[in-house]
């Protein structure tokens, strides 16, 4: 009998990659927003209690980091209390719980984050993130909490545009593209991301904290670069700092995040973000 996965968050970048690379092996149920509002907190801990699944995966989150500073009630709601509600409910159904937070909760004042470092938020997006960690950890439930970095999917051509699509889209418009070059972080590819869950709970490796990025590191300027190089796209672009991009979100300067617990469990490494976007690139715009 395969293990049950319930999977909250479905439509996102990495819930569909989730779905997609836990279908063979397992009794995947998925639920997209519609399906499951996890700020419901009532019907998603009863899906939980009803289905006694052996992981219960949070792919949902409130990811806008620029209207999180405005609306910071909406995102703690999502980011912090409905992950302490599925919590509660995987530990109240005797399963494993699931959860990723972000490079946004460090303040970036470090070359690289381990797991062992001291998470000190600069945004309100970061504390909402850091605060859903507060409250797994404070639950009973054996927890995967799993830290990413700029994440690129599939998925995103849906509903919105991730990065790497917004930089060929505006490339192609020949609108301008200025894209600051004094923040320095891991690109990640959801595809990499759910293949290394996948590993992490078939292992199974120790509950805790892992860091899972794609090796290496770049500004977005350069990771811009990257991706109008790798599609052949001539477009001028012009590196900017975040001062003149004019953000009212204080971002981490360097959030690189180091898969030191990775390591130690002895995974293999995870690609590197030039290889990760090659891949991405061809599946995407073949
Ligand atoms: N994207 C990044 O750059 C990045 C960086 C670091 C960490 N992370 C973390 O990595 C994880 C996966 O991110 P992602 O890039 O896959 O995000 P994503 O593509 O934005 O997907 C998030 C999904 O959550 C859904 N959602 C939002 N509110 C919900 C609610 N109340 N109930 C149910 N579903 C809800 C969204 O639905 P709608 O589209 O309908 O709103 C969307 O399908 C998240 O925990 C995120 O915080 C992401």
């Amino acid at each position: 009998m395969k293990k049950k996965i319930l999977i909250f968050g479905s439509e996102g970048q990495l819930g569909h990659d989730l779905a997609a690379v836990l279908a063979a092996d397992y009794q995947v149920k998925a639920f997209s927003r519609v399906q499951a509002d996890i700020t419901d907190f009532n019907s998603v801990f009863k899906i939980i209690t009803r289905e006694k699944p052996e992981f219960v995966i949070n792919a949902a989150a409130y990811n806008k980091v620029e209207a999180a500073e405005t609306q910071s009630d909406l995102a703690f709601t999502i980011n912090a209390s409905a992950v302490g509600n599925m919590a509660s409910a995987a530990a109240n159904a005797g399963g494993v719980f699931v959860h990723v937070s972000s490079d946004y909760v460090f303040a970036g004042n470090k070359a690289l984050f381990t797991e062992a470092d001291e998470p000190n938020p600069l945004s309100a997006y970061g504390q909402s993130k850091l605060k859903g960690e507060k409250l797994i950890q404070s639950s009973q439930v054996n927890y995967y909490l799993i830290r990413t970095s700029s994440v690129f999917g599939i998925q995103a051509g849906k509903q919105k545009m991730n990065f790497v699509d917004t930089i060929i889209a505006r490339a192609k418009e020949d609108k301008a593209l200025k894209v600051v070059d004094d923040q320095i972080m891991s690109p990640t590819y959801s595809f990499d991301l759910a293949g290394k869950i996948k590993e992490l709970i078939e292992k199974p490796a120790p509950f805790g904290i892992y860091h899972v990025s794609n090796q290496g590191s770049c500004s977005w300027y350069e990771f811009a670069q990257k991706i109008l190089e790798l599609m052949s796209i001539n477009a001028p672009i012009t590196p900017i700092s975040t001062e003149e991009s004019g953000t009212k979100v204080n971002r981490p300067k360097k959030s690189i995040l180091k898969n030191l617990a990775l390591e130690k469990e002895g995974f293999a490494p995870m690609p590197t973000w030039q290889d990760a976007l090659s891949r991405y690139l061809k599946e995407k715009y073949k």
